[in-house]
């Protein structure tokens, strides 16, 4: 599967949703994440994301990731249309230590 990390977090580009052939993206308030069930390993998204925040799941140090996306993709709302990225996304591209910050 391909996860959704922490470099999406406050950026929400949006624009792997429109390119998932089985729509497995879901929505929180400042991220999305991949339904690791659902994901079918295309690989179209990865190079979609400005933020470079979807991997694959066989990156090194992801375990973490695949766990949140795991358990948010459960409860978070399905998302299949993208809508604008937030105002301020630019300003929260490549900064670090979102999750500690800014994770909903
Ligand atoms: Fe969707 Fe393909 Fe990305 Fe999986 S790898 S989330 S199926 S676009
Ligand atoms: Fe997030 Fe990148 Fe999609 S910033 S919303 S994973 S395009």
């Amino acid at each position: 599967t391909y996860v959704v990390t922490d470099a999406c977090i406050k950026c929400k580009y949006m624009d792997c949703v429109e390119v998932c052939p089985v729509d497995c993206f879901y929505e929180g308030e400042n991220m999305l994440v991949i339904n690791p069930s659902e994901c079918i390993d295309c690989g179209v998204c990865e190079p979609e994301c400005p933020a470079e925040a979807i991997l694959p799941d066989t990156e090194d140090g992801l375990e973490k990731w695949l766990e949140v996306n795991t358990k948010y993709s459960e409860s978070w709302p399905n998302i299949t249309v993208a809508r604008d990225a937030p105002a301020d996304a630019d300003d929260f591209k490549g900064v670090e230590g979102k999750f500690e910050a800014h994770f909903s």
